[in-house]
């Protein structure tokens, strides 16, 4: 089509920028990134300080209500989260609807989008209070509707939240314990998923974070919004690169070609090979968000043990790539999504929960930037314009 078309049309006034590359859809005070320096910041703390210092609960507070919380604002909150992780009973029943072999992302952004049917009195996007009881109701119950999605999966029974643990640890007993079992959970293990949630926790206007505020803009409410995220993020260029990446690694293993060879099929573009968990919209330099997650995966696969054949070709490939021209000149750098699959794997984690967990961690992104969206008196209904390309008007057959 023609661009000076566009424009003398439209007066100069509508932009074509598919994939909104350069259109600002929103102010945000939530997260800062600079993606040549390599920087990211919730709220102005640096994610280095936040992940060695913080915890997901915590870091949830922050993005949601702008300011660390005092140590008795704090307590309070973790309490409020705690005391809501029961879904209604009869949100147990919904889930024996599904088959099977269901991927658990699709049955979490059925149960969350449900939660606007269990639980109609916080609704109002515009009602206070009803945000706050809301932005309760979802922290809290995210990881129980996770950890049913995957005990579905597997066929096995639901437990219910055992609210004297922390987050993190509620979710990893719901998921891994047994009815009939007491379930110890490795505080290593809560410790590092907990620090990958931080990780996680917001990325600015990301494709879900923006269908969620899309979503909204229609003052549809935070559980609808939220599912319409959870399904944006559910897409394999979004949150399913870190499957990509271990399906690569055990490509490599499988095959038996040497890092080596393989970056040779990348280099050359053989088949549309990528060296997938490399490169990133955003940032043009090391994403510091990979850089904990490799000394995250250093120290908990020591320690739990990992599949150390593949943590070496992930190590070789990595050192590989930072010398190789190829990858200097196109800025190309681990991302985050590098080595989390290798650390989830090595928890315990099939890979279709690795989007879930992505989903958990995204969540206070998530409600921070709708209920931001809803406070902002310039929102308007999103609606792009768009440039039409069909046939000019036309005669119906018969018609006069
Ligand atoms: N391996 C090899 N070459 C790559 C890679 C890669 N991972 N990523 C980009 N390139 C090359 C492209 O072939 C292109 O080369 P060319 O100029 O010779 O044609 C150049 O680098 C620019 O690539 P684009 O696709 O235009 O870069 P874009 O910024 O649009 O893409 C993306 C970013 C999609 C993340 C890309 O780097 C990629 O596909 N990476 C692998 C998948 C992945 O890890 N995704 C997770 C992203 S992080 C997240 O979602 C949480």
């Amino acid at each position: 089509f023609d661009i000076a078309q566009l424009r003398s049309e439209t007066g100069g006034h509508v932009t074509y920028d598919p994939g909104f590359m350069n259109t600002a859809n929103a102010k945000s005070s939530i997260t800062y990134i600079d993606g040549d320096e390599g920087i990211l910041r919730y709220r102005g703390y640096p994610i280095e300080d936040l992940a060695q210092h913080s915890s997901f609960i915590e870091v949830a507070y922050l993005l949601i209500f702008g300011e660390l919380p005092s140590e008795d604002q704090l307590a309070e909150f973790d309490q409020t989260v705690r005391k809501h992780t029961m879904v209604h009973e009869d949100i147990k029943v919904f889930f024996s609807g599904f088959p099977r072999d269901a991927h658990p992302m699709a049955v979490l952004a059925s149960a969350v989008s449900a939660l606007s049917t269990f639980y109609p009195d916080s609704l109002d996007p515009h009602d206070e209070r009803e945000v706050e009881v809301s932005t309760f109701r979802l922290l809290s119950k995210l990881p129980t509707l996770a950890a049913y999605a995957y005990k579905k999966s597997l066929g096995e029974p639901m437990l219910y939240p055992q609210n004297s643990l922390s987050y993190t640890e509620n979710f990893l007993r719901l998921c891994f314990g047994v009815p009939a079992e007491d379930y110890e959970v490795d505080p290593e293990i809560a410790k590092a998923l907990d620090q990958l949630l931080i990780l996680h926790a917001d990325h600015e206007q990301n494709c879900s974070t923006s269908t969620v505020r899309l979503v909204g803009s229609s003052d549809a409410n935070m559980f609808a919004s939220v599912s319409g995220g959870i399904n944006a993020l559910y897409g394999p260029k979004h949150g399913g690169a870190n499957e990509a990446v271990l399906n690569m690694l055990r490509r490599i293993q499988a095959e038996g070609i040497s890092p080596e060879d393989y970056m040779e099929k990348v280099k050359n573009k053989e088949e549309g090979v990528r060296l997938m968990g490399f490169g990133h919209r955003v940032y043009k330099n090391y994403d510091p968000r990979a850089r904990i997650v490799k000394s995250t995966a250093d120290s908990i696969l020591k320690k739990i043990g990992g599949d150390d054949e593949l943590l070496d070709i992930a190590l070789r490939l990595e050192e590989k790539a930072l010398a190789d021209d190829y990858f200097v000149e196109r800025k190309l750098y681990p991302n985050v999504d590098f080595y989390t699959g290798l650390i989830y794997k090595a928890m315990g984690f099939p890979e279709k929960m690795f989007t879930v967990l992505f989903a958990i961690g995204r969540l206070p992104g998530w409600i921070a930037q709708w209920r931001e969206m809803m406070q902002d008196s310039d929102t308007k209904i999103g609606r792009p314009r768009q440039v039409y390309t069909g046939a000019p008007e036309r005669r119906y057959p018969g018609a006069k």
